[in-house]
């Protein structure tokens, strides 16, 4: 299935950021639950997998590839986690937080007699996935690649996407859309 859809993106900026790119209409993430996965692909023809969420009326834009070993993390169960919603990828169920891509687990302690384990609430290992800018516009939904420093996820972020269906590539500059 393809379908043309016109795409615009922002010119970069004199200190080098990134354009904003259309990815989406307001409509197909206008609902909790929502998903739209792209392929955004620079000057050079690489793709970036990247999954957007709409997520109790917040849209995300998450890297869709597990930082871990490089499973649909884009297409996990979203769960709470200690009061933070983090997307559970399907293959380890690690847990990371759509907002920030930190990596969430449940801590554990010994109880006072040294012996027992407790529960110790929910810790972070830091930002593992990377995590995107979203613009909704009155004429659709845009999201600005944040690529600063070196992020775990980046070594998947251009591999195949396995059982993430409907992927949309988008060149970044012109107006390709087109589902495979
Ligand atoms: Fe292992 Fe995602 S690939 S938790």
């Amino acid at each position: 299935m393809s379908e043309r859809l016109s795409t615009t993106a922002d010119p970069i900026t004199p200190d080098g950021e990134r354009p904003f790119v259309r990815v989406a209409g307001c409509d197909e993430l206008a609902r909790n639950g929502d998903r739209v996965h792209v392929q955004l692909l620079g000057q050079d023809g690489s793709p970036r997998h990247v999954s957007l969420i709409n997520h109790e009326g917040e849209v995300f834009a998450v890297d869709s590839l597990c930082y871990h070993a490089g499973g649909p993390l884009g297409a996990g169960e979203i769960e709470d986690v200690g009061g933070t919603a983090c997307l559970s990828c399907p293959w380890h169920l690690y847990k990371v937080a759509l907002g920030s891509g930190e990596k969430l687990y449940g801590s554990t302690k010994f109880a006072d007699d040294g012996v027992t384990l407790i529960p110790d609430g929910v810790k972070s290992v830091g930002k593992r996935q990377r995590t995107h800018e979203v613009q909704i516009r009155a004429d659709g939904v845009y999201v600005r690649l944040c690529l600063s420093g070196d992020l775990e996820s980046d070594k998947y972020a251009n591999k195949k996407v396995p059982g993430i269906a409907g992927a949309r590539v988008i060149q970044v500059g012109g107006e390709v859309v087109t589902r495979v």
